[in-house]
């Protein structure tokens, strides 16, 4: 029996995608054989309720200087990250010595916000090349995984923080323990740690089971955070539900006695007892939608292929690679994956091998359908491709179901 990363309970696993590659090691053409898999499999607490995978990939093999994930991609990330930063300055950073420290910064589409505003910040950022894109755009990053001993090493150069913030970041972090014992010795003693990921709560309603991957190791609920948080002397003070990435909570947690929860704590905790989210049944359920789009975007792709119509893909994101390698999607099925950031281009998608072309070519292309794997960007990406549509071609989406748009 796996046991719970967090609390050594008893995992109950209930849904095993099989062998996957790393979602986003985009092999150059001669570099596919010696891909790295592992077993994707995802399970639930019996005792502490955290959703989690059963298997860790060491962290080197997917944060390194050459992760090809960049942040500022996206128009409506960027809008929501400037948001993001004005709520900091005016709530949280207001005092003269104010300091605040990101986790996982990426390119700085936050921070830039921060440092714009002349406000003392730091990025720790694993990934060497991100890291590089941030410092260009005038960000202070340490290129280092955070844990204890780098928020004690922070401490002792910088002094403590005002707000340590996260996005979708912290879900991509097994170590847990080392990252509270990390904020608990950072984070000055009013002061604030937010982060925000996909909810579970979404995932299991929207079926999107791509979000299952490698680096999405934990999925929360404001019930799991809020038990995790105790364990380590912090509060759930406020929840927001995000609509960004298919739907996200950011958790605000502070230490013990500091600050009062709002009205949204208990109501996001009463509606996730109402739901029953951590019920063996609604995971059973959820189980069964996956397996039904498999089938029915499996068929359709297929059948697509049998009418001689041109699929192709778009978004090379991480999600799917989950998608075409549980669906067993290779390039006989979907050509082509058009994708606007320059370090996946020319390389080919984990697993599948389906070539990655620049997302410029995509209009120009004129196939008859695409997949969109992007789906989390819908309405930019549908918005921006409007000739593709004019020119009769059309979307296949496959969260919440198969369909055609
Ligand atoms: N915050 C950005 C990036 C998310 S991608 C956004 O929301 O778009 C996750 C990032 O976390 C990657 O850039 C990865 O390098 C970084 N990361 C992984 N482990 C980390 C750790 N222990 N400490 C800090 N960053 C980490
Ligand atoms: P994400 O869903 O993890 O944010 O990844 C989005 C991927 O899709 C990323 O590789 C960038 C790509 N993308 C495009 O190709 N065109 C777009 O318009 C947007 C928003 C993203
Ligand atoms: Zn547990």
């Amino acid at each position: 029996m796996p046991v719970c990363r967090i609390c050594g309970g008893n995992l109950h696993e209930f849904f095993d995608f099989g062998r996957q590659p790393l979602s986003d090691a985009f092999p150059r053409p001669h570099e596919t054989d010696d891909e790295f898999f592992f077993r994707l499999a995802v399970g639930v607490c019996e005792s502490c309720s955290m959703v989690q995978l059963v298997e860790e990939v060491p962290r080197d093999r997917m944060f390194h200087h050459d992760y090809p994930y960049h942040s500022s991609g996206s128009t409506v990330m960027r809008s929501h990250f400037e948001r993001t930063a004005q709520r900091f300055l005016e709530r949280e950073l207001t005092g003269p010595e104010s300091f605040a420290v990101e986790l996982g910064c990426n390119d700085g589409v936050m921070l830039r916000n921060i440092g714009k505003a002349g406000v003392r910040h730091l990025g720790v950022e694993p990934s060497g090349g991100v890291a590089q894109l941030a410092r260009d755009n005038g960000v202070r990053v340490r290129v280092d995984f955070f844990e204890e001993a780098t928020a004690a090493d922070i401490r002792s150069t910088e002094g403590q923080a005002d707000v340590i913030y996260a996005a979708n970041t912290i879900c991509h972090i097994p170590y847990l323990d080392s990252i509270f014992r990390g904020v608990d010795v950072l984070l000055k003693p009013g002061g604030v740690f937010v982060f925000e990921d996909p909810y579970l709560g979404d995932i299991l309603e929207r079926h999107s089971f791509d979000q299952i991957y490698d680096e999405h190791f934990y999925f929360f609920t404001a019930t799991s955070v809020r038990a995790v948080a105790r364990r380590f002397g912090f509060e759930l003070v406020d929840v927001e539900r995000l609509p960004v990435h298919g739907g996200e909570v950011r958790y605000w947690l502070a230490r013990r006695g500091q600050r009062g929860p709002t009205p949204a704590v208990d109501a996001l905790l009463a509606e996730e007892r109402a739901r029953d989210l951590g019920n063996p049944a609604a995971f059973a359920d959820f189980a069964r939608h996956v397996r039904k789009i498999r089938t029915d975007l499996t068929e359709l792709l297929r059948t697509l292929r049998a009418e001689g119509k041109r699929v192709v893909g778009y978004g090379a994101t991480a999600k799917s690679a989950t998608v075409t390698n549980y669906c067993g999607i290779d390039r006989d099925l979907v050509s082509v994956v058009y994708d606007t950031t320059p370090a996946k281009q020319g390389r080919l998608m984990p697993g599948s091998h389906i070539p990655v072309r620049p997302g410029e070519e995509f209009a120009a292309a004129r196939p008859d359908y695409a997949v969109l794997f992007a789906w989390n960007h819908a309405d930019e990406i549908i918005a921006r491709e409007r000739s593709f549509r004019d020119a009769g071609g059309k979307w296949i989406m496959y969260v919440p179901r198969v369909r055609v748009i």
